[in-house]
């Protein structure tokens, strides 16, 4: 694998980085030991660090040894799930219920060890700014640093982010332009009725067999109303209602999440999911009340940067082992608030077989160390192209 050799000379380094952040997972805006070692490790590179944004984020400042007006962002993140961790390893989690259990502890170290190897050789013109955020899980702690000004304390011509993923072979890279992770939002849906006796369901009003026709109705979104090939998904998750055997109840709430990989079907969805519920709920007597809750955009990657993040790619790996065509995906991921406000490209990287439980999430997975310094020769190669004289 031809990574930067200097890069590949502190590998062990970088494992043992990576296995002291999975060993002290921290979740959403309380990466404070995270924050304290990533300040750290950049001060010690001779990297200018700025801290606050979004509590615990951490932006590393970093000029090539020729000026020059371009300037790139490079975005990590840094925090860990609610998951009670399976495996038995040394660098198991030690914080009982937390774990790095999608590899934001493998993401942290890439960046931290692409910032080590650019402060060392400075082989570009303009400007490096290192973003490590806090809570991309459910809390969207991308969003909060762009609100806090990001952009404006550090003005990025264009803005870039990776994820490892399990089941794409190690040391491939995975990108496309156009979306590549989906708009997700949650909802939750109250149906109310008029309780009664369950013998005597004709002196209520029963909010259950309504609840079940919506959630039947709001199937139809993705299989009757939104055109065949594009991609929506709706899900009901949790169904509440009822204390007893013989008793129709008041009312039943529903919740679950809703997925679109376009602005346009994404616009769509709760104007839809309100006509039907509220549509099925009248025919039945009931009144629906629809509470959405806005969850995180769609990533977009723009063409341009694609290309750039491409020809980055190719000088790690090889043409081959990059592909710019993925199929996107339907989870959602904070990046798309940086992408919203800046040009950029969210790749792939291989982390190798995803059998074996080491799926994203899962309690036995684990961030693969291999793939440490093709991550980091990545980042850098994409710095020392963007940022050519
Ligand atoms: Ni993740």
């Amino acid at each position: 694998m031809p990574v930067i050799n200097r890069i590949a000379e502190f590998h062990a380094e970088m494992t043992k980085w990576r296995r002291d952040i999975h060993a002290h997972p921290e979740t959403a805006f309380e990466e404070n030991r995270t924050a304290d070692l990533v300040a750290a490790k950049l001060q010690s590179f001779g990297i200018e660090v700025h801290r606050g944004l979004a509590k615990t984020g951490v932006v590393g400042t970093l000029k090539g040894a020729k000026p020059g007006p371009k300037t790139i962002g490079l975005r990590a993140d840094m925090d860990a799930l609610h998951i009670h961790e399976k495996n038995r390893f040394d660098h198991r989690s030690q914080n009982d219920g937390k774990m790095h259990a999608c590899g934001h502890d493998g993401h942290t170290t890439m960046l931290l060890g692409a910032a080590k190897y650019l402060a060392e050789t400075r082989n570009f013109t303009g400007t490096v700014h290192f973003i490590f955020q806090p809570a991309e899980e459910n809390q969207a702690g991308g969003r909060v640093m762009v609100e806090e000004g990001l952009f404006d304390q550090f003005p990025v011509d264009f803005v870039f982010g990776m994820h490892n993923m399990p089941g794409m072979p190690l040391g491939t890279i995975g990108m496309r332009a156009g979306p590549i992770m989906a708009a997700a939002d949650n909802f939750e849906l109250t149906i109310r009725g008029r309780g009664t006796h369950a013998a005597m369901p004709h002196l209520g009003i029963d909010p259950v067999q309504a609840a079940a026709q919506i959630i039947i109705g709001f199937q139809t979104i993705a299989s009757r109303i939104t055109d065949p090939l594009e991609s929506v998904v709706v899900s009901v998750t949790q169904v509440m209602a009822g204390d007893t055997w013989n008793v129709l109840p008041e009312e039943v709430t529903l919740r679950g999440t809703t997925r679109a990989l376009t602005p346009e079907i994404h616009a769509t969805i709760q104007p839809l999911m309100k006509r039907i519920a509220d549509g099925i709920a009248a025919a039945n007597g009931c009144t629906a009340d629809l509470q959405p809750r806005i969850g995180y955009p769609a990533t977009v990657n723009t063409a341009n940067e694609v290309k750039l993040a491409a020809a980055a790619a190719e000088k790690v790996v090889g043409a081959a082992r990059v592909d710019t065509d993925v199929v996107p995906l339907m989870g959602a991921e904070d990046f798309a608030f940086m992408l919203k406000k800046r040009p950029g490209a969210y790749v792939w990287l291989g982390n190798g077989p995803g059998e074996g439980g080491c799926l994203l999430h899962n309690p036995s997975y684990d961030f693969n160390d291999e793939i440490l310094p093709i991550g980091a020769s990545y980042w850098a190669s994409l710095v020392e192209t963007t940022l050519a004289k």
